[in-house]
């Protein structure tokens, strides 16, 4: 809201917040996390208030447009109950959240009182096996239950997947069907060189590009592309009279160059890209911490804005679970 807008020499600035809420997860991804032990809370995990104020401050001294709430599992942390309360008196427009759903059925009437409209839900497959190996144990029956019932009660959702080479590419086309049945837009995720991926050979041998995809689509489909809005990072595409679908082409086409965004981790440090360790920490902004002149936040800002990348994602050792999606 506040103050002057922060921008660097490209143009941009950081519009579109992600908080981490918690590094918990109930899954472990495999294209998130390299074993199946589950991640575990940080030790210095912000409260609830302490995240709120977080949240507050940046709102304050940058243009925030969106707000997404991500984990870890957001769903899984007990914080949700006091967050979501206090982040409601924030005028955010685009208020969201990315889930992988286990817990979605439960936490409806949360989400619902608390003007969350919109939730981006990850579903890389419709087979129980796959979805078990996948994401390393997880039941792909509750994920479903979850989606039908954010519908049952009006939220938007949109379904993530990645497509990865001899573990799911060949449901493409299945996926879509789902989603389109639903009114659900289905967005594609190119996977991304992150953390256990980071490394070249194990990034080769899996990664399922936008190009691929699009030829298994348009086998079924006929699919037109479509504009999109100016930061968004998916490629927008039509059906004809039956529905949308986006693809995220972290890849094959970078977006770095409009990439409007700020993360925040679970513990109140601040990223201002994927692909560079720096982190910013808020935690002497908060909590009658010794730094309180919004000049000083603004400094810290713009250092993390300078952390962005020019062109394209070359990768990097962060994990998503501590980052978020
Ligand atoms: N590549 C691309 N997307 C990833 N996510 C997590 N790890 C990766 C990765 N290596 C995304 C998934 C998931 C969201 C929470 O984070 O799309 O839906």
């Amino acid at each position: 809201m506040g103050g002057d807008m922060l921008a660097d020499y490209q143009g941009r600035g950081f519009s579109a917040l992600r908080v981490s809420i918690t590094k918990a997860c109930n899954l472990a991804c495999s294209y998130c996390v390299p074993d199946d032990s589950r991640h575990t809370r940080l030790a210095d995990e912000l409260s609830a208030e302490e995240m709120f104020e977080a949240i507050k401050l940046l709102y304050e001294v940058l243009d925030l447009k969106k707000i997404r709430l991500t984990g870890g599992e957001p769903l899984v942390s007990p914080k949700l109950n006091k967050l979501l309360p206090l982040l409601s008196e924030l005028p955010i427009k685009d208020f969201s959240l990315t889930t992988n759903g286990q817990l979605l059925s439960e936490k409806i009437p949360l989400l619902v009182e608390n003007r969350v409209k919109r939730i981006n839900v990850s579903l890389d497959t419709l087979k129980p096996d796959k979805f078990a190996f996948i994401t390393r144990q997880g039941k792909l029956e509750k994920t479903l239950r979850g989606i039908e019932d954010a519908l049952d009660a009006g939220l938007k959702i949109k379904v993530n997947m990645i497509p990865i080479k001899d573990v799911n590419e060949d449901e493409v086309v299945a996926l879509l069907d789902y989603c389109l049945e639903r009114g659900i837009e289905l967005r594609y995720i190119e996977l991304m060189r992150m953390g256990h991926l980071s490394e070249r050979s194990e990034f080769e041998n899996k990664f399922w590009s936008m190009e691929k995809l699009l030829c298994q689509i348009r086998g079924s489909y006929h699919v037109q592309a479509v504009d999109s809005e100016s930061n968004a990072t998916a490629q927008r595409f039509a059906i004809p009279e039956t529905g949308y679908f986006g693809v995220i082409a972290n890849d094959s086409a970078p977006f770095c160059q409009t990439c409007n965004r700020l993360r925040l981790t679970s513990n109140g440090d601040l990223y201002g890209c994927l692909s560079s360790p720096m982190k910013y920490s808020m935690s002497s902004f908060l909590g009658g911490g010794d730094k309180t002149s919004k000049e000083e936040l603004k400094s810290l800002l713009s250092a993390a804005l300078a952390t962005k990348q020019q062109v394209s994602f070359y990768g990097s050792n962060l994990e998503m679970k501590s980052v978020g999606g």
